[in-house]
């Protein structure tokens, strides 16, 4: 096949249709932009999608991992024990409060925190644990909860996982923050969710997205600091169209993972690459990223540029945090630290993965795979 010819397969593709041009052209021609109805109903929507009795939507992840921690009382001076196998958001979101992320190494096979080298993080200093549920699987909050210290759950990445009690993440009653860019399970362009058991939080989170104004007071009357964190009623109604279509989507993805398999068994046995785990002992996938780890004598960087050559678009995916250069300079954490981690994080590579992924093109991926790391 000739280069031309080669179509691109970009590594994530959001899912758009009719239902969601007819929900933001209502909020268009209704008028309200903003602070309107379609907040409260993608919350309450949102909340029953994950059997929490509230949620808070805000303008990020990132935004909602910083209320979330406020609202645990997580404070200056603070330790907050944390997996560095993450989006950098989820150890900086401390850092906003003047917090300190301490962290702990990485399960080798579920990739999130260890519960062991969790415990052995905590010291007298700790004020929360902040479990991440990386690449959507459901990480052992069970585990974390008997420490008795408040947690605050990264479910950015999990919307659609279960744990293996069957509750399904962000359903636990910790704050759980969910993320909506547009390579999320479901897409808001940005935006975020914050699911609670506590009304109390749910007060908190709506005041301080909202400059800080008491749901009961007027119009610029604020009884607390607050921040600008809220999310307009044009990404609600699209994140209210887009949970309609969540169960089909994490289906799509789910399928597209299985071809993933198939075409990549072959890699697995002779090259030893290493796929997502399985789903096992009633814990659920919510499928975000197919992430591959690459054999040791494999040049990762080399592997991406190849791949870009064959039209195939991959990420390493994703570095370690306390390995970059704003962690090293400010906490002084040198290579060593974490081993599970650093292995990880030097060998991981994001594939092309969306619900609308055709089986040709997952195996034009693998073939092309197969070629740059010799099968
Ligand atoms: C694990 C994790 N935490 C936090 C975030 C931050 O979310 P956002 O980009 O919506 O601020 C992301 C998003 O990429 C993420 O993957």
């Amino acid at each position: 096949m000739t280069r031309a010819a080669l179509e691109f397969i970009p590594l994530a593709r959001p899912v758009m249709g009719e239902r969601e041009e007819q929900a933001v052209l209502e909020v268009l021609r209704s008028g309200q932009l903003s602070l309107g109805p379609r907040v409260a109903a993608f919350e309450a929507a949102f909340a029953r999608r994950v059997g929490a009795p509230h949620a808070c939507a805000v303008s990020s992840g990132t935004t909602g991992l910083h209320l979330a921690l406020r609202a645990v009382g997580v404070q200056a001076g603070d330790e907050v024990v944390t997996s560095p196998f993450s989006f950098v958001a989820s150890a900086n979101a401390p850092l906003f409060e003047g917090a300190r992320p301490v962290f702990a190494d990485i399960d080798p096979v579920t990739l999130c925190l260890d519960p062991d080298a969790a415990a052995a993080a905590i010291s007298g200093h700790t004020t929360a644990l902040l479990p991440v549920h990386i690449f959507g699987w459901p990480a052992a909050v069970g585990a974390f909860e008997r420490h008795g210290l408040p947690i605050v759950e990264d479910a950015c990445e999990a919307l659609g996982a279960f744990h293996a009690d069957g509750t399904p993440v962000g359903g636990r009653g910790h704050p759980a923050v969910f993320g909506f860019y547009a390579n999320k399970q479901i897409t808001t362009g940005e935006g975020g969710m914050v699911t609670l058991g506590s009304a109390e939080h749910k007060q908190s989170i709506d005041s301080e997205r909202n400059q800080g104004r008491a749901p009961d007071m007027g119009w610029l009357d604020h009884d607390r600091l607050g921040f600008n964190y809220r999310l307009s009623d044009l990404a609600c109604a699209l994140g209210l169209a887009q949970l309609e279509r969540l169960d089909e989507m994490l289906a799509a993805r789910a399928r597209v993972a299985g071809w993933y398999r198939g075409a990549l068994a072959g890699l697995v046995a002779d090259r030893g690459l290493v796929l997502p785990c399985p789903d096992a002992g009633g814990a659920v996938r919510g499928w975000f990223v197919f992430v591959v780890q690459l054999p040791e004598d494999v040049d990762r960087d080399g592997a991406v540029g190849a791949l870009r050559e064959v039209g195939v678009q991959s990420k390493p995916y994703l570095p370690a945090i306390h390995l970059m250069s704003f962690y090293r300079e400010r906490f002084g954490h040198r290579p060593g630290e974490f081993p599970v981690c650093e292995r990880v994080a030097a060998a991981s590579l994001a594939l092309p993965f969306f619900p609308t992924m055709t089986q040709p093109q997952v195996e034009r991926v693998a073939e092309a795979l197969g070629r740059v790391i010799g099968s």
